[in-house]
């Protein structure tokens, strides 16, 4: 997708300085800065503070992370300890396990002198199928856009949560290529943009995204979905996750439950996308999710320009305050109108997923 008219990805390797560069996503949507990822410190870094973030886009990145600690010392013990550092740099989205389990199974099956070679096609890989997948979801979940605007035959309002747009994946994004597809067919339509406190990952990358593509939206507070779905102002919302249970419960970003039950209640169809690679078969009880709990100066400080156009840091809690700041929640499966994946569309229960997914 486009920043500035210039396609972009969110991460690829530099063969030449054998370093990984990605978009400092920590920076927009006031600056855009590609930053060079030297070592296996500076990825466990940048999955941590959010320089990269969005589920698929960490697994990505700690599939990298492994390659450039193969660069920095190729021992096994090393690359062992440094997986289980990566898998623990963000705990909700599965796909950070799933990412280094791919590589380090890949590794493990071959010589020590293949094994930086063989690591870093996998991590390629793991990125083209990404791609590959997303625009799969935008074909299949266009199909439900088609379907509402055939019958309005007026603009789609689409009601979306955080960023689960193509900065938190590789690119084209999992909720918003469905979006992306319906625009690039001329189907007439506008996004309400949830700003996603604390992080703000709605205001400051999803609407950003949107701006560049050309796509109309509108930025709203985190409250606010449940009115406008009352005024019959939003016909569909869709979400993506970091975690998909195959009872088809959904962990994403904290307040999609929220949005979520006032969808429920008021008769919007809610969907959630993804890929199988964000899919956890193991867990069967969403209770046992680890849910990432962050610095509560998130909540208490914005960051912002000023008037003069410097980037600011500001307190606008009383400094007094007890503040908890959990990241992310769950939307049970009832909740959830379907399933919108890289294999085509299904309900959020097991039954669903095995549809798609037959030989898990
Ligand atoms: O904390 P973040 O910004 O990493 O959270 C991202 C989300 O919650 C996304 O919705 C999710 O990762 C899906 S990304 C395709």
């Amino acid at each position: 997708m486009k920043i500035n008219g210039k396609e972009y990805r969110t991460i690829w390797f530099d063969e030449k300085n054998q370093v990984v560069k990605i978009i400092d996503q920590t920076k927009l949507p006031h600056q855009l800065i590609i930053k060079e990822l030297k070592n296996i410190k500076d990825v466990i870094n940048a999955i941590k503070v959010m320089e990269v973030r969005g589920a698929p886009l960490i697994g990505a990145t700690a599939a990298y992370g492994i390659v450039l600690a193969i660069i920095e010392k190729n021992s096994h013990e090393f690359i062992k300890k440094i997986s289980n550092d990566l898998i623990q740099s963000r705990p909700t989205a599965i796909n950070l396990k799933w990412a280094v389990n791919r590589v380090m199974k890949k590794i493990s099956e071959v010589n020590d002198n293949e094994v930086l070679q063989i690591a870093l096609d996998e991590a390629k890989e793991i990125c083209e199928e990404d791609i590959k997948f997303c625009k799969n979801i935008g074909s299949n979940g266009l199909k439900i856009i088609e379907e509402i605007y055939n019958k309005k035959k007026d603009t789609v309002n689409i009601l979306t949560h955080c960023n689960a747009g193509w900065l938190a994946t590789i690119n084209w994004g999992t909720a918003t290529s469905p979006i992306y597809h319906a625009h690039k067919k001329g189907i007439p339509v506008h996004v309400w943009v949830d700003e996603t406190r604390p992080r703000n990952q709605g205001a400051n990358l999803t609407s950003f995204e949107f701006n560049e593509e050309n796509v109309p939206n509108t930025i709203i507070a985190d409250n606010t979905g449940g009115i406008l779905m009352q005024r019959g102002e939003v016909d569909l919302c869709i979400v993506g996750t970091d975690r998909i249970l195959s009872t088809g419960d959904v962990a994403n970003k904290v307040g999609t439950y929220l949005k979520a039950l006032a969808a429920y209640d008021n008769k919007v169809p809610f969907y959630v996308a993804f890929s199988s690679s964000t899919i956890d078969w193991h867990i069967k009880d969403f209770k046992k999710i680890p849910i990432e709990e962050r610095n509560p100066e998130e909540l208490s400080y914005v960051e912002g320009l000023d008037k003069t156009g410097n980037m600011q840091k500001v307190l606008i809690y009383p400094k007094k305050s007890a503040v908890k700041n959990i990241a992310f929640d769950i939307t049970p499966a009832k909740f959830v109108t379907g399933l919108i994946t890289e294999k085509g569309i299904c309900d959020a229960s097991e039954n669903g997923l095995l549809s798609l997914y037959k030989n898990k």
